[in-house]
């Protein structure tokens, strides 16, 4: 019989989201009459229709895939010039942000890249993740065999955990120790924190010290609408050396379902190898993604280049603000139940305290059972989550406004 990758039997229970659908599916099965009330607020998923933008883009550009002259096949692997080109400019140049065309590798999506990118590190690297976390980066690094067993309460041997708490505002703080990779994520998910300019500054100049890259998660750039907010790692000076930005269309444009990302790679950042010879991390993650990966579909590339178009950013601005909208909403019904709440406002994730001395699980089912409401329970994002639960602000206004209700009906 063939091996397998034991590293998998290491992984804690299923994929979150995954093992939500399970136990909503399990009650929906038991309580026919509540399933048709159930609404979503739990995975992340976006709700609202495609920009128009996008969608004339990428009618026009399949019917450019129906005529012989202007057919294409195999893009290239790393996006196609007209949409590096058109991120490149927009997203980070006309904000004084220097990274070039040949440094934006297009992909299907920032999960996949955020698990993809180990395979350009090594073996040995010291993880630093932050507890709680999007859980994808701790289970790409099991997979990968890059840490021991989980102990009782979850945790991985071999990864340097840094806790974020309502203390520190989620961010964390700079660890004592020298660590060689870390995985950052701001706006954040899940507490839909964000991280000022002086805390960057800070993990930019501890990463230019100790050789480290910083891992940096920008998904949800676009729900900043403070300007002070740094919505790119690359604001900070240095982090060109130290750091790769990944980002996403799933939010921004709400392509969830149409699969659009990227991953900048700066040509000026390095690694090492074991000998100590300094190596660029660019051409490494070119040769990996031409080696297996062969780039997004064409009409959806056409789609995401739409979205800068200026009827494009007018149609991404209105739909951030009805997602925003919502998340107010969320935040005041919150508020005025007394609970502890966070996020929610440059993110489109709100993050709320359990009532004492009941668990994130149990709040997930009373939700679920009570008010027929879907959240995530924060300790599917790792120990330091325990006590909360997420509620997504991606959704309808109605349904926001309901679950809003609701929320308040159920005694506190
Ligand atoms: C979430 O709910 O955390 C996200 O939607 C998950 C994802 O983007 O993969």
């Amino acid at each position: 019989m063939a091996l397998i990758n034991e590293n998998y039997l290491k992984l804690k229970a299923g994929y979150l989201f995954p093992e939500i659908a399970r136990r909503v599916n399990a009650f929906s099965e038991a309580n026919a009459e509540a399933a048709a009330r159930i609404i979503r607020c739990g995975i992340g998923d976006v709700t609202e229709a495609l920009p128009l933008a996008a969608r004339e883009a990428m009618k026009a550009a399949v019917d450019e895939l129906g005529d012989r002259t202007t057919f294409r096949g195999y893009g290239p692997e790393q996006g196609y010039p007209f949409l590096r080109a058109a991120i490149a400019e927009n997203m980070f140049r006309s904000r004084e942000i220097d990274v070039a065309d040949d440094e934006i590798f297009v992909s299907d999506g920032s999960k996949c890249d955020t698990g993809n990118i180990l395979d350009i590190f090594g073996k040995g690297n010291v993880l630093a993740i932050t507890d709680p976390v999007y859980p994808v980066y701790v289970d790409t690094n099991v997979m990968a065999g890059n840490t021991g067993e989980a102990d009782a309460s979850g945790a991985y041997a071999g990864i340097v955990y840094l806790p974020c708490t309502a203390a520190n505002g989620f961010v964390p703080g700079i660890p004592a120790e020298k660590v060689d990779l870390i995985y950052l994520c701001y706006p954040n998910n899940p507490t839909g924190a964000t991280a000022t300019r002086a805390q960057l500054e800070a993990w930019v100049a501890y990463a230019r010290k100790h050789g480290a890259i910083i891992l940096y998660d920008a998904a949800y750039e676009a729900f900043v609408g403070d300007p002070d907010v740094p919505r790119s790692i690359y604001e900070i000076p240095g982090a060109r050396e130290c750091a790769i930005e990944f980002r996403s269309f799933s939010k921004h444009g709400g392509f969830t379902g149409v699969r659009c990302a990227f991953t900048v790679v700066p040509k000026s950042l390095m690694g090492r190898t074991a000998a100590g010879a300094a190596q660029a991390l660019h051409p490494l993650w070119a040769r990996r993604q031409s080696t297996k990966f062969n780039g997004v579909s064409y009409p959806v590339q056409r789609a995401a280049e739409a979205l800068f178009s200026e009827a494009g950013k007018a149609q991404v601005r209105e739909l951030i603000e009805h997602y925003m909208g919502n998340a107010a909403l969320l935040r005041e019904a919150c508020a005025e139940l007394g609970l502890d709440v966070h996020g929610g406002v440059n993110a489109p994730y709100i993050w709320v305290g359990c009532p004492r001395g009941v668990t994130s699980w149990e709040m997930f089912d009373r939700m679920l059972g009570e008010a027929h409401v879907v959240v995530t329970p924060g300790a599917g994002f790792g120990g330091a989550g325990e006590g909360f639960f997420r509620i997504s602000a991606f959704n309808s206004r109605a349904n926001v406004e309901e679950v809003c209700r609701r929320m308040k009906a159920l005694s506190w």
